[in-house]
C-alpha cells in the first residue's frame, strides 16, 4: 500500500515534468541563423518548449532583429559598461533567472561564460560547434578543418561545461569535404546541418529525453 502510493507520487512527478513547457533563452552575437532555425522548428513542431528570450552582447547582432520579428523578448548588454566579465555575467544571470529560463542555447555567442554562470545552470546550457568535437575547437572550426585538409568534418551539439567546446555531446553529424569544395561551400553545408540538428537537440532537452551518464548522453526518444 505504502509502495503503491509512493509509485503514484513519482508517476505524477514525471507527468508534471513532462507537462512543464520549457522556457528557452538563446544567446547570440551575430547573424542568428541557428536562433531562427530553433524558432521556426518550435513553431512547427511540438517541442514542449518556447523561445521566450534572446540575449546578445552585440547591439548590431542581426539575431536581435530576428527576435523582434518573432515578437520574442530581447535584450542586449554592452560589456563596455561593466568593470569585469564576472559582473557582466552576474547581471545576465539575474535577468535569465527573472525570466524563469529552463534552457539556455548558445548560438554563435562569442563570449565565454564565466564558471559561476555555468555552475548555476549546470546541464541546462547547450552549444553548437561547427566541427566534430573534440577536433577543431575554438572560433574558426570550419576554416581550421578546411585548411587542415580533413575529408570529413561536421557539427556537434553539446552541453556546456567549464572547458571550451568540451561538455557531454548530445548530437553529431558528419559533413564530407569534397576536393572541389570552397570554404564558402563548406560553410553552407555545415550551416544546413546545424539548422537540422540544433532544434532536434533542443526538443530532446525540452521533452526530458536526455540522460547524462558521465561524458555520455543517452537519448530516450519517447515519440
Ligand atoms: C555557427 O556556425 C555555430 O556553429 C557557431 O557560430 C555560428 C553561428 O551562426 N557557434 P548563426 O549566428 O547562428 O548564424
Amino acid at each position: 500500500m505504502k509502495n503503491n502510493s509512493l509509485n503514484k507520487v513519482s508517476q505524477n512527478e514525471v507527468k508534471k515534468n513532462e507537462a512543464h513547457r520549457k522556457r528557452i533563452a538563446i544567446f547570440a552575437s551575430g547573424n542568428g541563423s541557428n536562433l531562427q532555425a530553433i524558432l521556426d522548428y518550435s513553431l512547427k513542431n511540438d517541442i514542449n518548449g518556447d523561445v521566450v528570450f534572446v540575449f546578445s552582447n552585440n547591439p548590431d547582432a542581426y539575431a536581435l532583429i530576428r527576435a523582434k520579428n518573432a515578437n520574442v523578448k530581447n535584450f542586449c548588454l554592452d560589456l563596455k559598461n561593466f568593470s569585469s566579465r564576472q559582473l557582466y555575467d552576474m547581471e545576465i544571470l539575474k535577468i535569465v533567472k527573472s525570466e524563469n529560463i529552463d534552457l539556455i542555447c548558445l548560438a554563435g555567442y562569442m563570449l565565454i561564460l564565466s564558471s559561476d554562470f555555468i555552475n548555476e545552470y549546470q546541464y541546462k546550457i547547450l552549444n553548437i560547434h561547427p566541427s566534430l568535437l573534440p577536433s577543431f575547437k575554438g572560433t574558426h572550426g570550419i576554416k581550421d578543418a578546411f585548411e587542415y585538409g580533413v575529408k570529413v568534418t561536421g557539427v556537434t551539439v553539446h552541453f556546456v561545461d567549464n572547458e571550451l567546446d568540451h561538455g557531454p555531446i548530445i548530437l553529431q553529424e558528419p559533413v564530407k569535404i569534397n576536393d572541389k569544395d570552397s570554404l564558402e561551400q563548406l560553410e553552407e553545408k555545415i550551416h544546413k546541418v546545424e539548422h537540422k540538428i540544433y532544434p532536434l537537440a533542443v526538443k530532446y532537452f525540452c521533452k526530458d529525453e536526455l540522460k547524462i551518464i558521465g561524458r555520455k548522453v543517452i537519448i530516450n526518444e519517447r515519440g
